[in-house]
């Protein structure tokens, strides 16, 4: 099965927040895209950036350790916590989670829709 009663809730700097099922077979970054939270992801989704750094503010001891890609890119990161995560390489757990977009990722984000920088605050 595919979906679950988990939820997600995305929280942005400028402080929108959006609530997405927590689906265990996919990324946050896939979950993000698909609720249109402007969460970056300059690199695709191939843990070659930092661009989908994000804080996990809750339910984090549900989710995988990192590994060592992960952690070796979180280090290009800015402003990396102990919270910090990788959207593109994390699958929400048996948890629900509350998941904050980093100031990075959002301006990665606006760079990638030019169209919608008016809205930017
Ligand atoms: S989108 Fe580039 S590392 Fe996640």
């Amino acid at each position: 099965m595919s979906t679950t009663a988990h939820k997600i809730t995305f929280v942005d700097p400028e402080g929108t927040e959006t609530v997405a099922p927590a689906d265990p077979s996919k990324t946050l970054l896939e979950i993000a895209e698909e609720h249109g939270v402007k969460l970056g992801s300059a690199c695709g989704g191939v843990c070659a950036c930092s661009s989908c750094h994000v804080y996990v503010r809750a339910g984090d001891a549900s989710l995988p350790e990192m590994e060592d890609a992960e952690e070796d890119r979180l280090d290009m990161g800015f402003d990396v916590q102990p919270a910090s995560r990788l959207g593109c390489q994390v699958k929400p757990g048996d948890c629900d989670l509350k998941v904050e977009i980093s100031r990075e990722s959002i301006e990665t984000w606006y760079n990638e829709h030019p169209e919608r920088r008016a809205e930017q605050k």
